[in-house]
């Protein structure tokens, strides 16, 4: 699904990432973990296409797909979905109708017709309920007053009704409480399935206690510079960030 070889990347002069490989196939779950200033929003942000970082060398594909020259709503429109960690507010804009907005978009960008009515309220219908998403909420204006659980709350249901290919969920410094927590990984188990992968990347290892993470990789300093499985998530919150610090400067 998505194969990164040889990432390098830049922001004006100063390098940040030095060399990222990486294969996610589909139905797999990776997380992505990492000290403070690893790269690892980067990395999200440059995989959806965001223009302000200068990809020097190296490639990126989906499904076979060269996306470098890509814009990132044409990534989005085929299957790129990035969490935002900052949100924007939209008063006067539901949820709902966001929504619905950008499905037609997505559609129209794949050269389908709008979604009919009756058919997005089925749908909607059906992800609130495997989300347990309230009604009330999905009338609210987009992201005004959100509490950190329900801009999470939003960002499940986005991903839920996009459906796409590949899911990244940059959940890093955003200092996420207990149950905002179990909203993404309750929303992230729920939406697994084979046709799709989803990169979780995460600062802690908490979120890993209710998402199981078939791979694990630690990027450092614009490397990814340990893989394994889920037991990698756990020898980390052990032995600490300065574990692989340590090894990196031996
Ligand atoms: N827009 C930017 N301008 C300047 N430096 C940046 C910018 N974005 C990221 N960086 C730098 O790139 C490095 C990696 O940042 P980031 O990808 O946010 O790390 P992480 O998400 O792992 O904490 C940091 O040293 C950061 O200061
Ligand atoms: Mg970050």
């Amino acid at each position: 699904m998505l194969s990164i070889k040889n990432l390098h990347a830049s922001i004006g002069d100063k390098e940040i990432l030095k060399g990222i490989n990486l294969e996610v196939k589909a139905g797999e779950i990776h997380a992505i973990m990492g000290p403070n200033g690893a790269g690892k929003s980067t990395l999200a942000s440059i995989i959806a296409g965001n223009e302000n970082y200068e990809v020097t060398a190296g490639e990126i594909s989906l499904d076979g797909e060269d996306l470098s020259e890509l814009a990132p709503e044409e990534r989005a429109h085929k299957g790129v979905f990035l969490s935002f960690q900052y949100p924007v507010e939209i008063p006067g804009v539901s949820v709902t109708n966001f929504m619905r907005t950008a499905i037609n978009e997505t559609r129209k960008a794949n050269g389908l017709e709008e979604m009919p009515a009756k058919d997005m309220l089925k749908v909607i219908r059906e992800k609130s309920e495997l989300l347990e998403i309230d009604r009330k909420f999905l009338s609210r204006s987009l992201n005004e007053g959100f509490s950190g659980g329900e801009k999470k709350r939003n960002e499940i249901f986005q991903m839920a009704m996009l459906e796409p290919k590949l899911a990244i969920l940059d959940e890093t410094d955003s200092g996420l409480d207990i149950d905002a927590l179990r909203i993404v990984a309750n929303g992230v188990n729920k939406l697994k399935s084979d046709k799709n992968a989803i990169v979780v990347i995460t600062h802690y290892q908490r979120l890993l206690d209710y998402i199981v993470p078939d791979f694990v990789h630690v990027l450092y300093n614009g490397k990814i510079v340990k893989s394994g499985g889920k037991e990698l998530a756990h020898e980390l919150e052990e032995k600490g960030y300065d574990w692989i610090k340590q090894e990196q400067e031996a």
